[in-house]
């Protein structure tokens, strides 16, 4: 008798279904290795005087068709669409779209990444343009521009295209971006019920931010972080960002003694002096694979699926064989953990592509499989 009950018993455990996994996470399930597609960001290729608004030229919209083709030959099942919806609006209500070029080129982007089979992500980036635009990113704006943007797309496949409410947002609290998210929430889903949305946190869609934040009660959502780290060694040469970096050359990666980094005058007490003080603890291995470890858990722990919506680094200064070494980690990493991910970038200058060529250089091919190589087998 007690061995036919242990024997149910252990029948009962083996067939209780799996906790059923949430729309969100099925699609993310589907998210695997993706590319940001960059230029439909690129503000600054527009003048101030038009707030940027004429940034896009037919022509490049017309070349990057075959991108999309690209991306999907080279095995890249989503590709993240950075696009500036912003500087297409007017700066006062009802904020109509004053240049429509720029979001017939988004719709273009969106169908052709769906004619390749691709899962696609509509991101609202850099709302707040230079900031030196007043009233370009108040919540007010930024929820009408959801509304139009919604409204534009959602009739698209729920299943493969996802809505990305705000790039990186930075210079807010923590409290106020919550606030603005939840309005964005309500807004998209008066119109989109049953698309997924991708959102993230403060501080530059930081990952910290991530795990001291908590997920919202709508549950199709997937929760994105940014992860540049090292810093000093993936934005080296880059003009955009902390003062001291456009100086900074040289930086290997990983940390060697062999290679002594040199602090740029200017950088002398500063936040990126700081970084070299701490690289050879920062670039290690184990330190990367537990940071994005920490992600994870807080996912799990609050059962929603995350994603790693940017990482790579600058081709400026950094070797192709460092940024290989750095792009292997991550990659493995994420494979390991099983987070799917978008690399920043495909042709701008994050690019993975042999010097010279539009050729994906074959260490960072050998890194992007290593993240199916350490893919638990589902
Ligand atoms: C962010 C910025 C983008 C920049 C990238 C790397 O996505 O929006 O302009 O190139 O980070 O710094």
């Amino acid at each position: 008798m007690k061995i036919k009950l242990i024997l149910v018993l252990i029948l009962f455990l083996c067939f209780v279904p799996a906790q059923p996994q949430s729309v969100a996470q099925k699609r993310a399930g589907r998210m695997e290795a993706g590319m940001n597609l960059s230029y439909l960001d690129n503000y600054w290729l527009g003048t101030k005087e038009k707030k940027f608004a004429d940034f896009v030229k037919v022509s490049d919209v017309a070349k990057r068709e075959k991108m999309f083709a690209d991306i999907a030959k080279a095995g890249f099942k989503t590709v993240r669409i950075p696009i500036n919806f912003g500087a297409w609006a007017s700066l006062k209500p009802p904020y109509e779209w004053e240049n429509k070029e720029g979001p017939e080129a988004a719709d273009l982007f969106v169908k052709w990444a769906l004619a390749n089979d691709l899962n696609v992500i509509i991101d609202l980036h850099h709302t707040e343009l230079d900031n030196s635009i007043p009233g370009a990113a108040t919540t007010e704006r930024i929820v009408s521009l959801w509304k139009r943007i919604a409204e534009r797309y959602k009739n698209t496949d729920r299943e493969k295209v996802f809505f990305e409410l705000r790039n990186e947002p930075h210079d807010i609290s923590a409290a106020d971006w919550r606030a603005q998210a939840e309005q964005l929430i309500k807004t998209v889903r008066a119109v989109a019920p049953n698309h997924t949305l991708i959102v993230g946190f403060h501080d530059w869609n930081s990952r910290q931010a991530l795990i001291d934040s908590k997920p919202f009660p709508d549950t199709n959502i997937i929760y994105t972080f940014h992860y540049y780290d090292p810093f000093i060694f993936t934005h080296q040469g880059a003009t955009w960002s902390s003062e001291g970096l456009p100086e900074l050359k040289n930086v290997p990666f990983p940390w060697s003694k062999d290679a002594k980094i040199q602090t740029p005058p200017i950088a002398k007490g500063k936040w990126i002096e700081n970084q070299i003080n701490s690289y050879q603890k920062d670039s290690a291995g184990e330190k990367m694979f537990a940071d994005l470890k920490a992600a994870k858990e807080w996912a799990e722990k609050n059962k929603v699926p995350s994603f790693l919506g940017e990482f790579g680094s600058f081709n400026k200064y950094a070797a192709l064989d460092a940024r290989c070494r750095h792009a292997e980690i991550i990659y493995s990493s994420l494979g390991k953990l099983n987070i799917p991910s978008a690399w920043w970038e495909w042709d701008g200058g994050f690019n993975m592509f042999e010097p010279g060529t539009t050729k994906i250089a074959d260490c960072m091919r050998k890194a992007i499989e290593s993240y199916a190589a350490q893919k638990p087998v589902e």
